[in-house]
């Protein structure tokens, strides 16, 4: 990895944060597409990685390749390396504890498997609370689940005006039998971020559990579990610069006091124990490269967040101050967007829009435009080398509320931290051609 001294600044004269230095590390942000540079806006749907990351899943497999617990140094290597990857990633949560870690094929796999292991302890009758704003791998896993353990799925409502949770209401449907609260930390639609806070406290006060969706929030912003206090909390490494993977977060108590559907000879210990047949360990090395490409770009924002992470030092100060850094530098960028699909004619911009509210939302902005279906309007952009989103990326729910399922869902714009201002009025300018 290059000595972050070889970076150039990535903080401009004003103290405004500049991470567009950091695409350097991005091949991928060189292709090209009808001799322009191709943008990504499709980053909700899966980010790009840096080449460390490349690099370190070559690297496995051509060193360490090998099954984990053997008495030889490819498998030494392994086990090595999946210890690295759950302090890695319990850095990046603050999980006080690597066995909290679990990893997996993806969110939705383990949500599955984590809700049928909870269903073992539901009887007839019992709630389960979930939301009209989450993707439906936070809800699916959830009313399959009721349907089998006779159990009662109340949905808390949204309000369509803001695309916020409605949370008198979410708040009402929290009674003393509700056993699970299930709730996103950021829509992965309209980029709402739920005041999730506020929601694991009603869930501990009910008795219930907790489980929080930070797969679109993840890239955006720092995570702190033990702050919030949850009792699970999933994302997926695709969408933070990583490899396809999964990732779950379990109170320690829990994972030990929960039987997993597991095979005899496995750990009866978490981590061992949820994680289920061999891991995808080259994905795991990807990972581990991952977290130490964020760690190096915090490193030179460790002084600006210090006061916001007390306590915290080496690479988990480090990951913290690099997601604070992004969240700051992504807010000016989301801020131009919205200001400019403002004047877009025949625009809808679903979500939270005054600048008083981006603390309130990710980089995730979703709009339809009169006269234009959604599919239309990525077909337009993808030859001038513009990838977008069209449909409904599984927020099912939410897009049946605002009733856009019927025309084809929305035109999602998803911003990450090596996105450029020259690449929104890119955007812009492409989508006003487009409309006309
Ligand atoms: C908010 C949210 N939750 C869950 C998922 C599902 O993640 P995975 O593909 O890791 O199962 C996605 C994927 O788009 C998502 O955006």
């Amino acid at each position: 990895m290059p000595e972050s001294s070889t970076m150039p600044p990535t903080t401009s004269s004003t103290g405004a944060i500049d991470l567009s230095p950091r695409r350097a590390h991005f091949p991928s942000l060189a292709l090209e597409q009808n001799g322009q540079p191709v943008v990504y806006f499709d980053n909700p749907g899966g980010t790009q990685v840096p080449q460390f990351c490349i690099d370190a899943i070559s690297a496995y497999l051509s060193a360490s390749n090998a099954n984990t617990g053997g008495a030889f140094v490819t498998s030494q290597r392994t086990d090595a390396l999946l210890a690295e990857a759950h302090a890695g990633m319990a850095d990046l949560l603050n999980a006080s504890d690597p066995r909290e870690i679990i990893f997996g094929p993806n969110m939705t796999t383990l949500t599955f498997a984590m809700s049928r292991a909870v269903g073992r302890t539901l009887t007839v009758g019992d709630e389960i609370v979930i939301t009209a704003l989450d993707h439906d791998a936070n809800a699916a896993p959830w009313q399959a689940l009721a349907e089998e353990r006779g159990a009662v799925i109340r949905m808390a409502e949204i309000d369509p005006a803001t695309c916020t949770l409605d949370m008198a209401d979410l708040r009402s449907k929290i009674t003393e039998r509700t056993r699970v609260v299930a709730v996103g930390y950021a829509s992965n639609a309209v980029g709402t971020i739920n005041d999730i806070a506020t929601i694991i406290e009603w869930a501990r006060d009910a008795g219930a559990i907790s489980y929080i969706d930070a797969v679109q929030f993840a890239p955006h912003g720092p995570i702190d579990v033990q702050a919030l206090g949850c009792d699970f909390l999933a994302c997926s490494s695709y969408k933070f610069f990583g490899p396809h993977l999964g990732i779950l977060y379990g109170r320690l108590s829990l994972l030990e006091r929960l039987a997993a559907y597991k095979v005899r000879p496995a750990s009866d210990e978490p981590p061992g124990k949820w994680e289920t047949g061999t891991q995808n360990h080259e994905c795991l090395a990807g990972l581990v490269a991952t977290l130490d490409y964020l760690a190096e770009l915090g490193g030179d924002y460790t002084d600006r967040y210090a006061g916001q992470f007390v306590g915290m030092t080496g690479q988990r100060l480090e990951l913290h101050a690099a997601l604070a850094a992004i969240q700051e530098y992504e807010r000016g960028l989301v801020t131009r967007l919205l200001t400019g699909l403002a004047t877009l004619p025949g625009a809808h911009i679903y979500g939270l829009t005054a600048p008083e509210d981006m603390q309130r939302r990710v980089p995730t902005v979703m709009l339809t435009v009169d006269g234009h279906t959604p599919r239309e309007l990525a077909e337009a952009l993808a030859p001038r080398g513009i990838f977008c989103w069209d449909g409904n990326y599984y927020a099912l729910n939410l897009m049946e509320k605002l009733n856009l399922e019927p025309g084809g869902g929305a035109l999602r714009i998803g911003l990450a931290h090596y996105n450029t201002a020259a690449e929104v009025d890119r955007l812009l300018a492409a989508l006003h051609e487009i409309v006309g």
